[in-house]
């Protein structure tokens, strides 16, 4: 099956099985590896990725699915030469420790900020309740969020 979508921008056009799963083809066939797999059964948000801007798991998208749609991994969402206020406030509070976990956050929480300017917490800690981090903890996490969306005195 010819599957047409854009990966990060870049508009590609895959001659893949309509049942493969997004995941791997972005790891397998796209060697787009940063986005990684945990359960496999959407479980983790591991595979977390952004499709039109929303958050879902990679694992469970047939790239049949993916016909013209917009898809977004941590290789579009962050940099190590270049990176984001987010990727910095994640490394400067410690919200990154093994990193696993990592590119799925920031998928999760990319798709929030692009749906609500200045989260509150309660907010950010629903839009990553289905990412599970086994290292940091999700205070450190839910702070790096805060600290590029209110200034500090705004924080509550
Ligand atoms: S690997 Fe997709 S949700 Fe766990
Ligand atoms: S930093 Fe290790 S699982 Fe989140």
């Amino acid at each position: 099956m010819k599957v047409t979508l854009k990966i990060n921008g870049e508009t590609l056009t895959l001659d893949v099985p309509p049942m493969m799963r997004l995941i791997d083809v972005l790891r397998d066939r796209l060697d787009r590896t940063a986005t990684k797999e945990g359960c496999g059964e959407g479980e983790c948000g591991t595979c977390t990725v952004l499709v039109d801007g929303e958050a879902m798991n990679a694992c469970l998208i047939p790239i049949g699915q993916c016909e013209g749609r917009s898809i977004e991994t941590a290789e579009g969402l962050s940099s190590a030469a270049e990176p984001t206020a987010l990727d910095r406030a994640m490394v400067e509070r410690g919200a990154v420790q093994c990193g696993f976990c990592t590119p799925g956050m920031v998928a999760s929480v990319r798709g929030l900020l692009r749906r609500v300017e200045k989260p509150t917490e309660a907010e950010i800690r629903e839009a990553i309740a289905g990412n599970i981090c086994r290292c940091t903890g999700y205070k450190r996490i839910v702070e790096a969020v805060m600290a590029v969306t209110e200034p500090a005195e705004e924080r509550r």
